[in-house]
């Protein structure tokens, strides 16, 4: 049985319960991080806390703890549960209260985190790539909230999946945004090509790392507006999240990608995040 934690206190998952009047559950009134743990040290850390204040801060719910506290709260969690490589689901609803839109006086927020055993992307995906559509992003104008509020992006993710592809990538007002749960890369003559950070899609803490870690390895990379055209044309197109680290899209809206095959930017582009997750968890063995 798996340790969660929720309100304060560690228990066993099938004790964990919420009631129906969490505003999380009656208007999706909540924010949410996913981290990742590599050799039980949480990936990023520094990173996911932020952009959670952000997303606290950006719903106008009240902090409820300090990053040190979170600290040490994810850390516990991930020791009780015992894997190495563990991925990290916490969430901040604004509480309990009775039902009504507007915010509720005096309500403290209902804070829950689990973690789920961080299973390695399957040998056929990184041989072979995945397929995507594109899809009319029909999302808020807060994208770059990490809000529980998540209906359009099942609605976004299941249309894909009923169509045998594994993730919709998004366009809004004739420009791609991100995928319905991941950060969207082209690679055009060789330059890494991804959307700005803003409204329209999340600062997702992968592509922030990707672009961290090709800039250092003197690959080209911009910031930018990708348009639908751009996507056709690419050689090789990337999605980024937590849990899929980097995954090639080898087939768009049924037509291959570049040749078909996971391109050999990506190739070396996951090697180098490899790397960079192994110096990450040796120097975790030191400290
Ligand atoms: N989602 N964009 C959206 C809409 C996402 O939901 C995610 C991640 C990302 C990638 O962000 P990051 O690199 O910080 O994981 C981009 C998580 C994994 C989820 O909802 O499960």
């Amino acid at each position: 049985m798996r340790t969660v934690f929720l309100n304060g206190q560690f228990m066993p998952e099938s004790a964990a319960t919420v009631s129906p009047l969490d505003r999380g559950f009656l208007f999706g009134d909540g924010v949410y991080e996913v981290i990742p743990a590599y050799g039980r040290r949480l990936f990023r850390l520094d990173e996911h806390l932020r952009r959670l204040g952000q997303s606290l801060d950006g719903v106008r719910i009240e902090h409820p703890w300090d990053e040190q506290r979170w600290s040490e709260v994810l850390h516990e969690l991930v020791e009780r549960n015992g894997e190495e490589d563990q991925s990290i689901y916490l969430q901040v609803t604004r509480g309990v209260a009775k039902r009504d839109h507007s915010f509720p006086p005096g309500v403290r927020p209902t804070v829950f985190a689990m973690t789920s055993p961080l299973v390695p992307v399957p040998g056929e995906i990184r041989a072979n790539g995945v397929a995507a559509i594109t899809l009319d992003d029909i999302r808020w104008e807060y994208c770059n909230l990490k809000t529980i509020s998540l209906l359009p992006n099942v609605l976004l993710r299941q249309q894909a999946i009923d169509t045998g592809a594994a993730e919709a990538i998004l366009i809004r007002n004739g420009e791609v945004t991100e995928g319905a749960a991941s950060n969207v890369f082209v690679i055009l003559d060789g330059t890494l090509v991804t959307p700005p950070h803003g409204p329209r899609l999340l600062p997702g803490i992968t592509r922030d790392l990707v672009l961290e870690i090709a800039r250092a390895a003197g690959i080209p990379c911009e910031e930018r507006s990708v348009l639908p055209a751009e996507l056709g044309a690419a050689g090789e197109i990337w999605l980024t999240s937590s849990t899929r680290e980097i995954l090639p899209v080898t087939r768009l809206n049924g037509a291959p990608v570049g040749d078909g095959q996971p391109g050999p930017l990506w190739t070396r582009m996951i090697a180098l995040y490899q790397d960079y997750k192994r110096a990450y968890k040796a120097n975790a063995d030191r400290s």
